[in-house]
């Protein structure tokens, strides 16, 4: 994902703009290895951040790269129960990014409602993910279609690990090993459904779920970031 900082930096962009404090509350939402903590740590050193996730190959990641400076906590955001753990109830943002496709419509349009009762007034989400521009359909897919290549290219020239060539040198770790294989129960295609609506549907979906601003932040190619705002 070559343009993966520029959609980090947009996101940490609208988080300053939002916040008066140097230690703001931040929720990384399904944050994997935490990528997204460490820059909004680099960003706010003083921030309280959670992140949580579902995958325990994941998570042992970002325990073992954020340690204490960070609260890290396991969760199923397909269930409605999941805040329960929580250390707060009035985040001043919440950040995520290439994982709510993972979701099925009725369940993100729910999780959206449940975001915003997260936030303080004023607070700040943002979701960057796969999320094409309705007007412009041919050219998403020919973007989508060409990016594809290139990523191919990549991974058969050994520029880079593939997706599944990650997973599969992960799971002979003799730490990682054991995790990867409960990963693979909780997951068991290994995969997201893939589930990509336009940036419209997402807008319509904050809106009916009572945030007061919705709108698209950033955009590269088939892929944006929209933000709201309770
Ligand atoms: C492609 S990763 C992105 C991770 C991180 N946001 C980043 O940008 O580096 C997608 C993440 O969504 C998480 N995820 C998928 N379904 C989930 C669920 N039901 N509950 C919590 N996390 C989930 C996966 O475990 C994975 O960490």
């Amino acid at each position: 994902m070559p343009d993966r900082e520029e959609r980090l930096a947009a996101m940490l962009d609208a988080v300053e703009a939002v916040v008066d404090t140097d230690s703001p509350r931040l929720l990384d939402l399904a944050g994997g290895t935490g990528t997204i903590t460490l820059r909004a740590l680099a960003r706010f050193p003083r921030a309280r951040v959670t992140l949580v996730d579902l995958d325990p190959a994941l998570l042992a990641l970002a325990r073992a790269s954020l340690g204490d400076r960070a609260v890290v906590l396991t969760a199923d955001l397909a269930r409605p129960d999941w805040p329960g753990r929580l250390p707060h109830r009035d985040y001043d943002a919440v950040l995520t990014a290439t994982a709510l496709h993972w979701l099925p419509a009725e369940r993100l349009t729910e999780l959206y409602g449940e975001l915003r009762d997260l936030l303080r007034p004023g607070g700040l989400f943002v979701n960057a993910d796969r999320m094409p521009d309705d007007a412009l359909p041919t050219l998403t897919d020919r973007l989508t279609a060409r990016a594809r290549e290139r990523r191919a290219a990549r991974h058969a020239a050994g520029a880079a690990l593939s997706w599944s060539d990650w997973w599969a040198r992960a799971g002979t770790d003799p730490v990682l090993g054991p995790l990867v294989r409960r990963r693979h129960e909780i997951y068991p295609t290994g995969h997201s459904p893939e589930w990509n609506p336009p940036v419209s549907w997402h807008l319509g979906a904050l809106t009916a779920a009572g945030f007061t601003e919705a709108g698209t932040l950033w955009r590269g190619g088939a892929d944006a970031a929209v933000a709201a705002l309770r």
